[in-house]
């Protein structure tokens, strides 16, 4: 990988769209001996926290959490999949089925009216429960055509800002969670004040991207990510950088802080799973009873139905789901007003533009969004 690195930055001016193009490539599919594993590897002595605070969020005592450090990236901390065992379950279920609710903001609200975007769980559900998945099959549900849901201060795709005008109640439950993790990172008070949910399909990807929209950068950026696995590619403060390639599995955390809060990176592609299942899938949705942890009752997630997982379990057999949490200001700070605007009138116009913009590029690109691009 570094060979190949150093080579692609003598060649050219963008090396990371060289390696973003290796990677993405599917015929032949690339080498993927130089991608870093974090799930093998020795972890470091970087977070400490609250183990009973931890559980209730579904999260291992932070003490077994596995947490690595990159050279080259201070401030960048992976933590291989901090959740209890069966705990994931809960955050898929909430990203499939809570989090896609008005009033948060979804992809689908560009070309749909509010009335038919009220209950894409409701409306998509029979399908997954019922009929038997098949890729080809020429309808898809509105489940399967979700690609992105914005919470909080709902990023605005076209302008690249969050506007005061563009904003509902952040979900509690996924600020607990975040709040927990980035306490342990050494990031106390926190505030969760924007999310991004992007929602891989096999063939989907996301562009090479700074996350630079909020206004206080000495926050960290978090990204969970659940069901398939993917390659990330971690690069530097500009695009001739040659970005670090690794592997993000189900129950993944990453940390972008410090120094590297503000680097290039980008999601070529997904990788199903190997043969049989995911490591998610053969997790279920029950908590595991483990007699030595010292929880009181109420202290985990609440479980997820069978019915409700067998909709998340199908979802997640071909699909990703990843959020990232940010916090937009800094204490005290506020947000220019930007012309209020309904979701439909801008959105509609965006989304025509960003299509546009998608056959400008790679025909055969199925971004998440391509407007970070
Ligand atoms: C983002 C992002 C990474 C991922 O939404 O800004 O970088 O793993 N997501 O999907
Ligand atoms: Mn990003």
């Amino acid at each position: 990988m570094a060979k190949m690195a150093a080579s692609m930055v003598d060649s050219g001016e963008d090396a990371f769209r060289k390696i973003f193009k290796f990677y993405r490539r599917r015929n032949p599919p690339p080498d993927l001996t130089g991608v870093t594993d974090f799930s093998g590897g020795e972890p470091g002595d970087r977070v400490s926290g609250n183990d009973v605070e931890a559980s209730r969020v579904g999260l291992k005592p932070v003490r077994e959490w596995r947490a690595f450090g990159l050279q080259g990236y201070p401030g960048f901390i992976f933590i291989s999949n901090p959740f209890l065992r069966g705990c994931q379950a809960f955050w898929v279920r909430q990203c499939l089925k809570t989090y896609p609710q008005k009033p948060n903001i979804c992809n689908l609200d560009m070309h749909m009216n509010p009335s038919e975007t009220q209950d894409i769980w409701g409306q998509s559900r029979w399908n997954f429960i019922f009929l038997t998945y098949k890729e080809n099959r020429n309808t898809h549900t509105l489940l399967e055509k979700l690609r992105w849901v914005t919470l909080g201060y709902h990023y605005n795709w076209d302008s690249k800002t969050y506007s005061s005008s563009s904003h509902t109640p952040f979900p509690s439950d996924l600020h607990s969670l975040s709040s927990r993790v980035s306490a342990a990172c050494g990031f106390p008070g926190f505030q969760s004040e924007a999310a991004i949910l992007n929602f891989y399909r096999p063939d989907s990807c996301l562009g090479i991207h700074v996350d630079e929209s909020e206004l206080d950068h000495t926050r960290p950026l978090l990204s969970f990510s659940f069901g398939q696995s993917a390659i990330f590619l971690l690069g530097g403060r500009r695009r001739q950088d040659p970005p670090t390639a690794m592997y993000m599995h189900s129950g993944d955390v990453m940390v972008m802080s410090g120094q590297s809060r503000l680097l290039y990176h980008a999601v070529p592609c997904i990788l199903p799973a190997a043969a049989g299942r995911s490591a998610l899938e053969a997790e279920g949705p029950v908590p595991d009873p483990d007699p030595d942890r010292d929880l009181r009752d109420g202290a985990l997630p609440e479980p997820v139905s069978q019915e409700d997982w067998t909709v998340c379990r199908r979802y997640i057999q071909t699909s990703r789901v990843n959020v990232t949490v940010r916090q937009v200001l800094e204490p005290g700070q506020s947000l220019p007003e930007t012309r209020a605007c309904s979701p439909q009138g801008t959105a509609a116009a965006a989304a025509d533009r960003r299509s546009e913009k998608r056959k400008r590029s790679s025909g055969s690109t199925d971004s998440v969004h391509t407007s970070h691009t």
